[in-house]
Formats: C-alpha cells, structure tokens, sequence
C-alpha cells in the first residue's frame, strides 16, 4: 500500500469543492479486476484525456483477453476501490513497453503517476525485462516529465512507424 496525497474529487466530496482541501490518502497499486476493464479503465482514460482505441486494443473485450492472459501486466491505482490511475505494460519476450499510463485530473501532481511506472516496471522486470520503453505522442510536457524524471532518456533520432489493418485497430 502506498501512500499519496491526492486532492478529494470534488464530486465526491462537496468540501472538498469549497476549500480545496487536499488529504493525504492511501493509494494501493493491484492488477485491474475484470470489471475494471469494461468500464472504469476507459472512464479514467477518458478523464485524462488520453487518445485510445476503443473499437480496436483498448476494446474491453481486448483489455479482458490481456487481463486473462497477462493478470500482472495491467495495473490500476486504487484509492479505497475506486479507479483513479491505469497503466498497461506490454511484453514480447524482447521489450517491456510502457502503455496508457493515465492518471484522474483530480489526483495529478501527487504522485500516483510515478508509482504506477515503478509497479510497471516491477512487473515488467520480474518477466526478464532489462529495456523499458514508452511511445510518447507530443507535446505532453506532464508525461515527459514523468519518464525523463524517472531516467527515461528521449531518441530524437527514431521515428514510430506503423502498419494497420484499419484506423480503429
Ligand atoms: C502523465 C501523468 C500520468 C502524470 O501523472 P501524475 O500522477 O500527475 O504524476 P506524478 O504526480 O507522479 O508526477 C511525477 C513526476 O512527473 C513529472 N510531472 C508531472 N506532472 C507534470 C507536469 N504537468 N509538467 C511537467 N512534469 C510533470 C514531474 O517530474 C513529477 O515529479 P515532481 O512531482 O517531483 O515534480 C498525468 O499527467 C496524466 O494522466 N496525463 C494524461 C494522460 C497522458 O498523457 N498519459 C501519458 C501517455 S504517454
């Protein structure tokens, strides 16, 4: 379990609202439940703005198969039972990659995002990883921060490319 400070969502928390109170909550890091992945995850997504695929990898029937298959591998950042951050880790054998790491609005700055990459990278590393990598779409000052600080190092000499079977995919 791990504690962060994290301002109260002030739909949750009409005094919250009023005094902008910050409180100091326990944040535990687990792997996503099953109903997570058809609801909760993508509302987090959401929230923070983050571009996914819902009719293609971010499909919740998708995200269930990954859960099955890989339990420890999408994590969820849960203050009491709610869903208030996600990351996705990926392995190939070769790789861990770092994927839709997200955090709610109303817990940013407070750390969540940094516990999320060290529980990411726990998994990833326990799987054999000894290279960890993030695709970052710019500009996303707060997400660079995140990795840089976390001495993730930039290759401005690589440029993503990729092949679809359909924009959705
Ligand atoms: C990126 C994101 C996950 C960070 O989550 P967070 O919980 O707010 O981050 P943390 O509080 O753990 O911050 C850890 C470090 O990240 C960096 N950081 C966080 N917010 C930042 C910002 N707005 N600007 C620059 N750096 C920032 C800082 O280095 C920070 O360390 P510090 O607090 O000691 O300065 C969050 O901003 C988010 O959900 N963004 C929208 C979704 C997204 O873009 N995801 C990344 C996809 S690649």
């Amino acid at each position: 379990m791990r504690s962060v400070r994290c301002r109260m969502d002030p739909g949750s928390c009409p005094l919250a609202a009023s005094t902008g109170l910050y409180l100091t909550v326990k944040v535990k890091i687990r792997p996503i439940d099953e109903d997570g992945c058809r609801g909760a995850l993508q509302q987090v997504w959401a929230e923070a703005g983050l571009s996914t695929r819902p009719r293609g990898r971010d499909h919740p029937e998708a995200l269930a198969e990954q859960l099955a298959r890989d339990p420890d591998l999408l994590l969820g950042a849960y203050q009491d039972e709610e869903l208030v951050g996600v990351v996705q880790c990926t392995w190939d054998g070769r790789k861990g990659f770092v994927n839709r790491l997200a955090v709610r609005p109303a817990c940013h700055g407070q750390g969540v995002g940094r516990a999320l990459l060290a529980a990411c990278e726990a998994a990833l590393r326990r799987r054999g990883a000894r290279i960890i990598c993030a695709l970052v779409e710019l500009p996303n000052d707060p997400s660079l921060g995140l990795f840089e600080q976390a001495g993730y190092v930039r290759h401005p000499t690589i440029v993503y490319l990729s092949k679809r079977d359909h924009p959705e995919v």
